[in-house]
């Protein structure tokens, strides 16, 4: 762990945040800066950090996801940003376009930062961190509500989840979305996604470890979420997903 921090971009003290929140879809639901240094106005970095925004928030709302970089090393900038697997291209476009602004506020000089909100992600940094799974910014959101039958719950829902990281894994939208009948007409409903960088085997490996991370996370809540910077799997006894 200690070798890894070191070369850590994002140097988070904590690797995970404890959330206690019900989501507003408008708002950020958490935010990282990156600890990989700052730049100031007016110089290349910036420049290049406004071209991979700008380009990320054209492009991503045509299939949900994009990647590019700009500029040459020291000043090259790498970006990713993807939406939800079930979200509209306008509402993708309306998410990374906040995304972009957002960030800027948060994180105001640094060189790297990552945001997510209901309906995207957005990330960039100095350094390239394509087509690898991101092990470090990852946090956690449930719902404070407890479930009656947590055992019972907790084993389907590892059940479902395991089901649609199988199955997102193994299509090109690294994305899918299910649900399964809990108790009498409870029923809990699930998503699972990865960042479209991720091979299908990294993005099974994402997946796999972020639901390791739900005892941790979410044991016998009614809803809970384990969101990374490569992947993300959520349950909820409500529907969530558009179809
Ligand atoms: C985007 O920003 C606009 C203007 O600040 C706000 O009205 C809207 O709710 C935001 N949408 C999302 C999805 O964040
Ligand atoms: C849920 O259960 C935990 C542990 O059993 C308890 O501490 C907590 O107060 C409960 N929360 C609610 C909202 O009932």
């Amino acid at each position: 762990m200690s070798a890894f921090i070191r070369n850590s971009p994002f140097l988070h003290l904590l690797c995970f945040s404890l959330l206690l929140r019900l989501a507003v879809g408008a708002d950020p639901l958490y935010h990282f800066c990156s600890s990989s240094g700052t730049y100031t106005a007016n110089t290349p970095y910036e420049m290049n950090l406004n071209k991979v925004k700008s380009s990320l928030s054209y492009k991503t709302p045509f299939s949900g996801f994009a990647m590019v970089s700009a500029g040459s090393i020291p000043d090259r900038v790498y970006g990713l940003a993807q939406c939800r697997g079930d979200a509209t291209s306008q509402d993708c476009k309306t998410c990374v376009a906040n995304a972009s602004d957002e960030i800027k506020n948060l994180c105001p000089y640094n060189k790297g930062g990552i945001i997510w909100y209901d309906n995207c992600l957005l990330k960039y940094l100095d350094g390239d961190f394509f087509h690898q799974i991101d092990t470090e910014n990852i946090f956690y959101l449930y719902n404070v509500k407890n479930i009656t039958d947590p055992v019972l719950f907790n084993e389907k829902t590892k059940e479902l989840l395991n089901q649609l990281s199988q199955q997102a894994s193994a299509t090109w939208k690294l994305f899918a979305a299910g649900e399964t009948t809990f108790e009498g007409s409870t029923k809990i409903y699930g998503m699972a996604q990865c960042t479209r960088d991720l091979s299908n085997t990294d993005c099974k490996t994402c997946l796999e470890n972020a639901i390791s991370q739900l005892p941790s996370c979410c044991d016998g809540k009614q809803g809970g979420r384990v969101v990374g910077g490569s992947c993300t799997v959520r349950f909820e006894i409500y529907p969530f997903i558009s179809y």
